[in-house]
């Protein structure tokens, strides 16, 4: 099958089945530009939702029930950035040999994506949660019509929503471990490792395709109008985390002391 057509369908299908489709042996064809739906398709089971709930305090996650809602706010999370993945190989157009290495990195971050839901969801599962239970939120999507680029796509994706991935990671990681959950610990060790790889394919391309000047300059230039660098951190900061992405110590200097009036610390969930 074609990339284009799979990204496609991965987009407008409905159901979880098309969203975790194989994506082994496609065919990297060449195509314009694609135009972005106002939405990913989604039935019943698993649409959006303006209900807004909160994220479990840590004191409540002895119980069971509640690390199944946790786990429900994370693997809403990969279905998003399964969606938006697919959206950018489908809607960026693919013209050159370099179109389409740019597209194998987010081919390979979006399988992972769909290895994670699925992670997610059987855990959630034994904790007696089902996908689905809880309302579900879209606002990683909606920053997707913004990004009219492969580089502002990156500069979103991965080095602002992926890159605070990796802090929460280390963050819930401390959590489930004093709560002697194994079997979440080693669903968070394994998104952890593959969300190093995720950032480090947008250091990449952004590096490559960055005029004369700091990676920083540029990250900032290419971020949506709304989101600032505040949105790449977690609760905690990992310098140690971000060198193993590769990033350089300039960049991650301007990261660790930028400040807004969006207060990290404030943050209950990502
Ligand atoms: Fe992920
Ligand atoms: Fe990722």
């Amino acid at each position: 099958m074609k990339l284009s057509i799979a990204a496609k369908d991965i987009l407008l299908g409905t159901s979880l089945d098309s969203k975790l489709q194989n994506l082994d042996k496609l065919e990297f064809d060449l195509h314009e530009q694609n135009p972005l739906p106002l939405n990913p398709g989604r039935d019943a089971t698993i649409s959006f939702s303006d209900n807004q709930i909160k994220f479990p305090k840590k004191k409540s996650l002895k119980v069971e029930s509640n690390r199944g809602l946790a786990l429900h706010f994370f693997a809403n999370h990969e279905l998003l950035a399964i969606e938006m993945m697919a959206a950018a190989l489908y809607c960026y157009p693919s013209r050159n040999e370099e179109d389409i290495k740019f597209k194998k990195g987010i081919l390979s971050a979006l399988k992972d994506e769909q290895k994670h839901f699925r992670l997610y969801c059987e855990r959630m599962n034994q904790l007696g949660v089902g996908f689905g239970d809880f309302p579900l939120n879209d606002f990683f999507w909606r920053q997707m019509i913004h990004l009219k680029s492969p580089q502002e796509f990156f500069a979103l994706m991965s080095l602002t929503f992926e890159m605070a991935n990796l802090d929460f990671c280390i963050h819930y990681k401390e959590i489930f471990e004093e709560l002697d959950d194994e079997e979440t610990l080693k669903v968070l060790n394994t998104v952890l490792e593959d969300e190093i790889t995720h950032v480090s394919i947008g250091r990449y391309w952004l590096e490559q395709w960055k005029p004369n000047g700091s990676l920083w300059d540029y990250y900032r230039k290419l971020l949506p109008e709304k989101i600032t660098p505040s949105r790449a951190k977690g609760m905690i900061f990992s310098r140690e985390i971000r060198e193993k992405a590769g990033l350089e110590s300039a960049f991650i200097d301007e990261l660790e002391s930028y400040k807004d009036d969006f207060k990290i610390t404030n943050r209950k969930e990502w």
